[in-house]
């Protein structure tokens, strides 16, 4: 059990505190690439406590900035895409990608003001049809993981979300507890729909025989063997993997046709999480699908009126 003060540790996000610091040097995924395309240029970022837009230039770069203008805190939600960066919809100041004001249209043409002007901004890129953002200092940025179910070719992608009024270590915790779902998700849930008069049996109530978890290079694998099955079965031999700090990660299947899926618990501040499943399946060989769906993130969202706000 976590003391109060352990719990205020790993569970406070925001700039400055520890666990806040040590997020902001991981990638975090904020939105699909299907999502800003045509005319929609932008959309509301909430990470970590802090208030942002992701937006595209008009040159087709992605950007991420802090939400309110430096100048009288005008939200460049409403703001205008310019080539370099976007405008603030307020008084026309211009910021680039890495922050820097660019240009004050009303200033005297010789001023130097705007070289003083600075405001928070981050790197975005994309990977397995997501933006993906960095929040963390320039020197220890790493590489986005390309872990194979992100960017493996001729797959299609679905992109679950809703916004849970949690923090992030609360729905992060689950993924390291084998035996809740054979109760919860197993038991549970056909006590619920024999309730309903749907009788319905589910493999997941199978029971645990055995639980293990093992420390590897970039986390922890969680195991599990059900009766009935083989100590030689992929969530016995294998596990899934708990990437450290906040996606865990399952897959399944062989060489004809296998699916990749990951969890990933974003912190949107220290009282909300965005909770996010995302699967990469690879069909058949020989089995025909429409080029239009194929390596394009769909997203279904569970609604919650605090994601649609921030949407
Ligand atoms: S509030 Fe943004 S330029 Fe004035």
């Amino acid at each position: 059990m976590l003391t109060a003060e352990q719990n205020e540790l790993l569970t406070r996000v925001g700039p400055g505190t520890p666990c806040g610091e040590m997020m902001r040097r991981y990638w975090q995924p904020i939105a699909a690439v299907s999502e800003l395309t045509g005319p929609k240029w932008n959309k509301r970022v909430r990470l970590l406590g802090e208030d942002l837009v992701l937006y595209r230039d008009k040159q087709g770069r992605m950007g991420l900035i802090t939400e309110q203008c430096p100048h009288r805190r005008a939200s460049f939600a409403y703001g205008i895409p310019t080539d370099d960066g976007i405008r603030c919809p307020y008084h026309g100041w211009e910021f680039g990608h890495q922050g820097q004001c660019l240009s004050q249209p009303n200033e005297p043409e010789k001023s130097s003001f705007k070289t003083k002007v600075k405001t928070p901004a981050y790197s975005v890129e994309e990977m397995g049809g997501m933006f993906w953002a960095y929040m963390g200092p320039a020197e220890s940025k790493p590489l986005l993981p390309r872990i194979d179910g992100f960017v493996t070719d001729g797959t299609i992608r679905m992109l679950g979300r809703t916004l849970i009024p949690v923090n992030w270590l609360q729905i992060m915790e689950n993924s390291l507890d084998p035996i809740h779902t054979e109760w919860l998700h197993g038991h549970t849930y056909e006590f619920i729909k024999e309730q309903r008069g749907q009788s319905q049996k589910v493999a997941i109530s199978t029971r645990h025989e055995k639980i293990a978890f093992r420390e590897f290079e970039h986390g922890i694998t969680k195991h599990r063997l059900l009766a009935g099955h083989s100590e030689d079965g992929d969530d016995w031999k294998i596990g899934h993997p708990v990437v450290f700090p906040n996606t865990l990660s399952v897959g399944n299947g062989d060489e004809t046709s296998r699916y990749y899926a990951f969890q990933i618990r974003v912190p949107a501040d220290d009282t909300h999480t965005l909770h996010l499943w995302y699967t990469a399946y690879v069909p058949p060989k020989g089995v025909k699908v429409a080029p239009e769906l194929l390596d394009k993130v769909h997203v279904y969202d569970v609604c919650s009126s605090d994601l649609q706000r921030w949407n």
